[in-house]
């Protein structure tokens, strides 16, 4: 078993460089399959989630290269086959395979998508999408079989602004005959990058960024060129990291726009924060106030930062409340942090916590992506030794964790026990 070896209370000086959005690069990958071409992208963070996306690629006869940072991805020669669930359960991403493999071939077979285990994630606005746009679907247990006679445009009118089910609709609707008009649809960063690289692939789509996207169907796209943009979940983290033990700390390569509502309240809070066009720098701050916080869609503040977030409130002087609003279930670090100091209550989907607390190194469990860059942000500021066992978890989602932080001046390994 591999778990992450930490000695806390280092203080971090130096820079640290923001890989590729993850959640960019899963919607990206699938969706170059849409074009009869080549297709590079730039800025692929090296994490496992990647990997299992290069395996899917291979499966299904899709010639892929990858270099440092950089993957080629050659569609000539795929082929639509059932996406083994092993492969389809490791990453909530995998169904955006369905949906390019339907918009293709107008047929698919495909296993409910895998992911984080953080309360029950259902994908019937996805569904809702591809009935509309013209799939007949049958779920047999948890696999769907989906086939169309022709995929027409349509008005898809979204429940909630799900991330998930606006990339999806998207990937069907670029190929669909006429029009495709998602109302209610997400605006995460991660979607406006998804439109600008289709756009470049010769789709015709308005209103990236906003509640209303429209799509204006073509017969097919090329392959093209593109860079990820960096990944705002990442700079957040490094910069709650900051807040805490930064000397000086360069968070370098931000979209500072896209971190807003965290920068935002750290500034509220009384963070030493100075903001640059591409970069933040951060010094940490023993006074922090504490504070109230609602997860909600972009441009609220993210729920993948939460669980991070958390560990800095219990630096926090005062009684801090944070409210999840997008998963049922996203407080399974707080047990954990407990274990490790701090005086957190839970009740339904708010926590109330009481800060500061000292937190001490005791050996704790990554029970998911964002819960274990919580109890690594607690691992570094607690007093001795920590061990952060499933740290598969952690390595799905950031880059080169270990070196990016013993290069500013942490104490972290990987152990094999
Ligand atoms: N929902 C439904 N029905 C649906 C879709 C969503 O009820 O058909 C509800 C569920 O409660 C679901 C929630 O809405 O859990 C959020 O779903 P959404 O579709 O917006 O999220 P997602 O596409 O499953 C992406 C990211 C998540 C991130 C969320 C919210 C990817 C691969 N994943 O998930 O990232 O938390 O958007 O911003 O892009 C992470 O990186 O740690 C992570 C979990």
């Amino acid at each position: 078993m591999k778990v992450l070896q930490v000695t806390g209370n280092q203080k971090l000086t130096g820079s640290i460089r923001i890989s590729g959005a993850k959640n960019s690069a899963v919607a990206l990958i699938p969706a170059t399959l849409l074009s009869t071409g080549t297709t590079t992208i730039c800025n692929i963070p090296d994490i496992l989630d990647i990997d299992v996306l290069e395996k899917t690629l291979e499966y299904l006869n899709v010639d892929v290269k990858r270099a440092s940072g950089s993957i080629l991805i050659d569609t000539t020669n795929l082929e639509n086959k059932p996406i083994p669930e092993e492969l389809s359960n490791k990453l909530r991403a995998s169904y955006y395979f369905m949906a390019v493999l339907l918009a293709r071939f107008k047929h698919v077979e495909m296993y409910f998508p895998g992911g984080c285990q953080i309360g029950s994630r259902p994908i019937d606005q996805t569904l809702k999408a591809f009935r509309l746009l013209g799939a007949k679907i049958t779920e047999d247990g948890c696999l769907f079989k989906m086939e169309a006679d022709e995929l027409k445009g349509a008005h898809i009118p979204l429940d909630m602004p799900s991330v998930g089910a606006t990339v999806n609709a998207i990937l069907v609707g670029v190929l669909a005959k006429g029009e495709t008009v998602i109302t209610n649809a997400a605006r995460e960063p991660e979607i406006t990058d998804l439109i600008d690289m289709l756009t470049k692939m010769g789709a015709k789509i308005e209103g990236a960024g906003t509640t209303t996207i429209t799509i204006e169907g073509v017969e097919s796209l090329s392959g093209t060129n593109h860079d990820i943009i960096p990944d705002r979940i990442e700079a957040g983290t490094y910069t709650i990291i900051g807040a805490l033990l930064g000397n000086y700390l360069k968070i370098d390569n931000i979209i500072p726009e896209h971190i807003k509502a965290l920068t935002d309240k750290l500034q509220e809070m009384g963070a030493n924060l100075e903001i640059h066009s591409d970069y933040l720098i951060i010094d940490s701050q023993n006074k922090l106030k504490a504070t109230d916080i609602e997860t909600h869609e972009y441009p609220g503040f993210a729920t993948d930062l939460q669980q991070p977030f958390t560990t800095l409130l219990t630096q926090a002087k005062g009684l801090s409340h944070l409210s999840e609003n997008i998963y049922e279930n996203r407080f399974m670090n707080v047990p954990y942090l407990n274990k490790m100091g701090a005086s957190i209550h839970e009740d339904g989907k708010i926590i109330e916590i009481s800060g500061p607390t000292k937190l001490k190194g005791k050996t704790v469990k990554a029970t998911d992506l964002r819960a274990g860059a919580s109890l690594l942000v607690a691992s570094l500021i607690a007093d001795g030794e920590s061990e952060i066992q499933n740290i598969e978890h952690l390595l799905r989602g950031y880059e080169e964790i270990v070196e990016k932080l013993t290069n500013v001046g942490a104490k972290i390994e990987i152990k094999e026990i």
